[in-house]
């Protein structure tokens, strides 16, 4: 019978032995695993139930290895897809700042838009009369030049505006584009070192386009063009006609357009900058606002366009604009012989001041004219004139008339008494639904204020000879 103090001296012997395998299995698992390991007493814990935790090992008297470097990874996982979404919701909550931002600007510029476009239509026109009565003057015409170029710069700060508020609806018409183009690159890097390449073919379709927003964003394109080569270099414009396939990455509708590429030897745009271009307020220039592109971009989808770009830091920049084709063969702008002009103009607007300029173009142009201040004169002179046997062969109305009846109501009730009247919307609020689409509402043509003698005479030709929103729209 082995006695007490021999039994113990065994146990001692063996816990003794089993210190020292659990050492060596200690060691073991600290060489093999080189990560989060955790030793846990749990004989009882079952292999199967440990979910992301790794059994790594265990020893003879229930001590397991647990790794939990898979808990880890995921942990690791979920926190990066969160990190990741979290800043992709920054990012958007910034967004929508600065479309907040550009919102109460618009809101802002939409309010003064009516008065501030009525005034400049007032300016312009007055510029243009005061040339034409001083014939000859070439100093007096430089000034007059001078002060009707600010005058434009000015029309456009509003419509650049205007375009965030709602979103600027273009006002389209067929346009062969090469003029828009030559003009605006002539105009821009007049005393430049840049030199200016064209190419763009004789047979290119007339395109779809508002003139007045497409040249702005042309005019965008060769200024950053021309600041990015401070040092002289060859600026290129191209277009050309091409087709656009149901299985093309580009977002927009399959069909035919004409493609301008603006192409730059400049500085170039850094790889990590160049999704951050369209963005609003995007700007590396001290004086910049960052809005050229983001205009351009919003202008070119307002068109059911596109403008892509790509760029070689240090070779220089491509701009490419999608514009569609047109279903009108002929540009809007092929003019009737000038002597063709004749007929009684009504000119309806509640600004004295565009009333008389309005009237005073329409004289230089060969038409005679006459004007009222509200919709319901507008109707009673129109009936007058009909049964006095001398209609008018066109109405230019402004669309809002504060207190009276507006051109809106006052086509329907002018169509009522003469299905085929002529009438032309006219408003300083660009964006208005009308403007964007007269034909839905009755109207054979539109034109925005401020505007210039030579854009109300090709208005009012268009319209009256047979051209028009109407069909533009293609709606009655
Ligand atoms: N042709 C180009 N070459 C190099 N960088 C360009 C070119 N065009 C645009 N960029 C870059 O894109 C930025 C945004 O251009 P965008 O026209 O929107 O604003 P901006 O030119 O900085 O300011 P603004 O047009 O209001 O004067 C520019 O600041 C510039 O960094
Ligand atoms: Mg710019």
């Amino acid at each position: 019978m082995t006695s007490l103090v021999e039994e113990n001296d065994r146990l001692r012997r063996e816990n003794l032995r089993l210190a020292g395998e659990r050492a060596v299995f200690i060691r073991y698992i600290r060489e093999k695993v080189n990560e989060l390991l955790v030793l846990l007493k749990c004989p009882t814990m079952n292999a199967d139930n440990l979910g992301d935790i790794e059994l790594i090992g265990y020893d003879p008297i229930g001590t397991i290895a647990v790794s939990f470097s898979r808990v880890l990874d995921n942990l690791k996982e979920t926190n990066e897809r969160l990190t990741k979404e979290i800043s992709e919701r920054k990012r958007y909550e910034e967004e929508l700042q600065k479309a907040e931002k550009l919102e109460s600007i618009g809101i802002l510029a939409g309010g003064i838009a009516h008065d501030f476009n009525n005034l400049l239509t007032g300016v312009l026109g007055n510029l243009s009369i005061a040339r034409i009565r001083a014939p000859g003057a070439a100093d007096i015409h430089e000034n007059l030049s001078k002060a009707e170029k600010a005058c434009l710069r000015a029309r456009d700060l509003t419509r650049q505006l205007l375009i965030f508020s709602k979103g600027g609806a273009p006002i389209r018409k067929a346009t062969a584009i090469a003029a828009v183009l030559r003009e605006s690159a002539e105009c821009t890097l007049r005393g430049s070192d840049v030199l200016c390449e064209f190419s763009l073919p004789d047979d290119l379709p007339p395109v779809d386009i508002d003139e007045g927003q497409i040249g702005q964003v042309v005019n965008n394109l060769i200024v950053n063009a021309d600041q990015a080569m401070p040092g002289g270099g060859t600026l290129r414009v191209e277009a050309r006609t091409v087709e656009v396939g149901p299985g093309d990455p580009l977002p927009i509708r399959p069909g035919r357009y004409v493609r301008v590429t603006v192409s730059d030897t400049g500085i170039g745009i850094p790889k990590e900058a160049l999704p951050r271009i369209f963005d609003p307020f995007y700007t590396t220039k001290e004086k910049g606002s960052g809005l050229g592109l983001t205009t351009a971009y919003s202008i070119l989808r307002h068109h059911d366009g596109m403008i892509t770009a790509v760029s070689e830091p240090g070779e220089g920049t491509t701009f490419s604009l999608y514009l569609p084709v047109s279903r009108d063969a002929v540009p809007r702008d092929a003019k009737p012989a000038e002597n063709s002009r004749k007929g009684r103009v009504l000119v309806m607007d509640d600004e004295a001041m565009v009333r008389e300029v309005a009237l005073e173009f329409l004289g230089h142009l060969g038409y005679e004219g006459e004007a009222v201040v509200s919709g319901e004169e507008a109707i009673a002179a129109y009936r007058v004139a009909r049964e006095a046997g001398r209609p008018y062969s066109a109405v230019i109305m402004d669309l809002t008339i504060p207190g009276g009846m507006g051109g809106k109501a006052a086509v329907r009730k002018l169509r009522d008494l003469d299905p085929d009247v002529r009438a032309i919307v006219s408003s300083g609020y660009s964006n208005d639904p009308v403007m964007a689409d007269p034909g839905k509402f009755g109207f054979r043509g539109v034109i925005a204020k401020p505007y210039r003698m030579r854009e109300l005479g090709e208005v009012v030709d268009q319209v009256l000879s047979g051209g028009g929103a109407a069909s533009l729209a293609g709606s009655a």
